[in-house]
């Protein structure tokens, strides 16, 4: 994450907020570790969950490396498993990439569905399965969705039911954004929990965060600027709780 995204490896200190989030970056970045040596494929590693995790990554699009907002869902996942208790929870990962989320969602117990674009499901596929077999309550399941395209085709109304929707860095320069915001609508049950971690990066993408709360009450989990990181709760207008007391970033 250094070369990719600037980030420094900051030990916690203080008490302000700001130095706690750096303090908790710092930790998120901790849990992940590269090849000693040099292999013909290339992979990182990660610890969550109480497992070692290997990722395989491609070079050739955006979904084919781990992005530093998957970290901070997956360190959230991990240490607010209480108040998100996950286990045969029905959680769905839209924009899954190499498949971190998922695997670290499936780890803790959900049932999950990592959905991405066709060209990124054979590397899914093969993150989901080599990082969750015999290691899962319930194994996961790997589909495709382009947001927007045949959503009802493929992820009926009436038969769909996802207590989470989860996904990390799907907002950035794509011209998809109008179908990224039709699928979190089509997915969106009343009782249905998104958990969001937006990478903030130009202004056009970023104004979807006003969009977005024109169908869903949003509520900032985490915020850890060095990464220009938020992380977000959503659920659909007026069915949002008070936020639960004891959350940990
Ligand atoms: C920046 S990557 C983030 C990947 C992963 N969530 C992570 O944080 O490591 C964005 C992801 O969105 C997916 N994506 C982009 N446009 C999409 C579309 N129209 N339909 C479905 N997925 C799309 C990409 O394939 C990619 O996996």
């Amino acid at each position: 994450l250094s070369n990719r995204d600037g980030i420094q490896d900051i030990k916690p200190t203080g008490k302000n907020p700001s130095d706690r989030a750096l303090g908790v970056v710092a930790e998120i970045m901790r849990r992940r570790f590269f090849p000693a040596h040099i292999t013909h494929k290339a992979w990182e590693g990660f610890h969550f969950a109480g497992h070692e995790i290997r990722i395989t990554e491609a070079t050739d699009c955006y979904g084919a490396v781990v992005w530093p907002s998957a970290l901070v869902l997956c360190y959230f996942l991990e240490t607010n498993s209480k108040q998100y208790n996950l286990v045969d929870k029905n959680v769905i990962e839209i924009g899954a990439g190499t498949g971190l989320v998922s695997i670290v969602a499936s780890l803790l117990g959900a049932l999950v569905t990592a959905t991405d674009l066709p060209e990124l499901l054979g590397n899914l596929q093969h993150n989901v399965l080599q990082n969750t077999k015999l290691k899962c309550k319930n194994q996961p399941h790997v589909k495709e969705l382009s947001w927007g395209i045949d959503l009802e085709k493929n992820f009926p109304r009436s038969s769909c039911h996802f207590d989470y929707i989860m996904a990390a860095d799907v907002v950035y320069h794509h011209p998809f954004l109008d179908e990224l915001l039709l699928t979190f609508d089509h997915l969106c049950k009343n009782d249905t929990v998104i958990l969001w971690a937006m990478r903030f990066r130009l202004d056009k993408e970023n104004q979807f965060v006003g969009r977005f709360q024109t169908l869903f009450d949003l509520e900032v989990i985490s915020n850890f600027p060095s990464l220009n990181i938020t992380l977000y709760k959503a659920m659909r207008k007026g069915r949002m709780k008070a936020r639960p007391s004891k959350l940990t970033v």
